[in-house]
């Protein structure tokens, strides 16, 4: 999926009306990965993540707190959105938010354009919609339970809530004239949409045929005003999506937009229909390109569940980096999860897997490996001929990994670097280099095996760097090879000397002695 050179990744933009869980997490730190790893390969990168604050949503929990929508908006960025980014280690290259002024002005643009080129039309929407979705809702969308609280009464299939009866007067956006550009686009360009399961479901729902968008609410005023007829905000998915183009310039700096347009889109499976077929008709309409790819990723569950403040089921991400640390937490849900499926979360499962693949697993090599360097060779790594059959390892394991990367495959990435991880622990049982160092004659065989050692474990932080930043630069810190981390190529990760002089390494994931909250 990837082409060379150029790779411009989005993750979701967050609504405000809560603070961030674990769900949200996931996404961020999936794309946060992704853009590491390419950047470390020398692509130029750019990753967006930012807040999407304008609809009914948003403005209801702002009149429930007593303030306004733009004070409610400010607070939760600032107090959560923001922080969360350093709590989970994301090095976004932009953060958008839809109040951002570059951003109404140019979705006032897009609109207008759309208008003026007759993609939009008056008309009346009357049907149900989702305050909680944001979304215009078909009887499909929804259950009609025959008792309990709600019996009788039409609920959003997602968040289990009596959905809303519209009936106003909005503009729309002719859709339905898109539908077969579509079937063509995910036909010609298989990857479009991925996962197949995503894919599939999106490609049926096409099939069905499209109805055009009510893109304007005209009951409540907190949006971007419709340019022609003030009386109507922007409908706020319409809204939300046009931040993929205006964070990167559109309507404003041409020259950006060349540069990062098209964007692969990480989102959540949920929302891949408003991805997948609203905005590459929005694009089309408006003679732009479409996104290279829409990645729905699976949904975390807990206790079977799929996670959510509404459902009570939320966990901060900080509940989880205040025991583990945010390597294990990145290191974990990208590991243990098949990136495209839902999974489960559990304590025991994350402790088990820090203890075993990372304390005792990658942790505990880096510190042995360092450690009989200190001891057998005061520190400096031989210079000497490393062994064939794990410099060819080192190879493959990074050849493999690269191109999982390329196609969103993050866990098998990162099992394929577990298993240069493996292979060097029973390397070091193999070799025992404690028993060479007693024989003065094997001197020159434990040069060797302690150089190749070394070289292993350096190409391990560099392969591991997009994954855990912090842990790697520890450990490249202490083996002393020249350069700094982020700028190793993940591609080359096998082609480096490999040479230096360590110093003192700190266990990289200490035992954890807390109990963890909610455990
Ligand atoms: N604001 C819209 C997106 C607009 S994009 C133009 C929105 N926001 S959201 O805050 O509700 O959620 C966004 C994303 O959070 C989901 O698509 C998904 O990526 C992630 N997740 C929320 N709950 C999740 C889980 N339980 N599991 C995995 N991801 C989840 O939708």
């Amino acid at each position: 999926m990837s082409q060379p050179g150029s790779f411009y990744i989005t993750t979701p933009i967050f609504y405000v009306n809560d603070v961030p869980h674990i769900g949200h997490a996931y996404t961020e730190v999936a794309a946060d990965v992704l853009a590491r790893w390419h950047r470390q390969a020398g692509d130029d990168t750019w990753l967006l993540t930012g807040t999407d604050e304008h609809g009914q949503k948003i403005e209801r929990t702002a009149a429930a707190n007593g303030v306004s929508p733009k004070e409610w908006a400010d607070k939760l960025v600032a107090e959560a959105w923001l922080p969360v980014l350093d709590t989970l280690d994301v090095a976004n290259d932009d953060f958008i938010r839809t109040t951002d002024e570059r951003h109404e002005t140019a979705v006032e643009k897009f609109l207008q354009q759309l208008y003026d080129e007759g993609h939009i039309y008056e008309g009346v929407y009357e049907g149900y919609y989702c305050v909680g979705c944001e979304e215009y809702k078909q009887l499909d969308d929804l259950d009609q339970p025959e008792d309990g609280e709600f019996a009788g009464q039409y609920l959003c299939k997602i968040h289990s809530r009596p959905v809303e009866i519209l009936k106003e007067k909005n503009y729309f956006f002719r859709m339905s004239d898109f539908g077969q550009a579509l079937l063509d686009l995910y036909e010609q360009q298989p990857d479009f949409v991925q996962p197949d399961s995503v894919r599939n479901e999106i490609i049926q729902f096409v099939k069905q045929g499209l109805e055009d968008l009510s893109i304007s609410r005209s009951s409540f005023d907190w949006g971007v005003k419709v340019p022609w007829d003030p009386t109507h905000v922007v409908y706020v998915w319409f809204d939300a999506l046009l931040n993929y183009a205006t964070a990167v310039g559109w309507g404003a700096d041409t020259e950006q937009f060349r540069r990062r347009w098209p964007a692969y889109h990480l989102v959540g499976k949920d929302i891949a229909r408003f991805h997948a077929v609203i905005w590459p008709a929005m694009l089309m309409a408006a003679g732009l390109p479409v996104p290279r790819g829409v990645f729905g990723h699976g949904w975390l569950l807990v206790g079977g569940e799929k996670m959510s403040k509404s459902k009570l089921t939320g966990i901060a991400p900080a509940q989880i980096t205040d025991v583990f640390g945010s390597d294990a937490f990145r290191y974990y849900f990208l590991s243990a999860i098949t990136f495209g499926q839902d999974g489960s979360f559990s304590w025991e499962d994350l402790s088990a897997r820090y203890q075993a693949e990372l304390a005792n697993g990658f942790g505990n090599l880096a510190s042995r490996v360092i450690a009989m360097i200190e001891k057998y060779r005061g520190g400096v790594v031989p210079d000497a001929p490393r062994d064939a059959a794990i410099t060819d390892l080192e190879k493959s394991v990074t050849d493999a990994a690269h191109a999982s990367i390329g196609t969103f495959a993050i866990h098998e990435a990162i099992a394929s670097i577990g298993t240069l991880v493996d292979a060097l622990n029973g390397y070091v049982t193999e070799q025992a280099p404690w028993v060479l160092a007693k024989d003065e004659a094997q001197a020159g065989r434990l040069d060797e095996v302690l150089a190749t050692l070394a070289h292993g474990v350096g190409t391990l932080a560099v392969l591991y760097s997009p994954v855990m930043p912090q842990a790697t630069a520890k450990l490249w810190a202490a083996l002393g090879e020249s350069g700094a981390l982020i700028d190793q190529r993940v591609d080359r990760a096998w082609d480096r000397p490999g040479r230096g002089t360590v110093s003192a390494l700190d266990p990289l994931f200490p035992r954890v002695e807390v109990e963890p909250a909610g455990s």
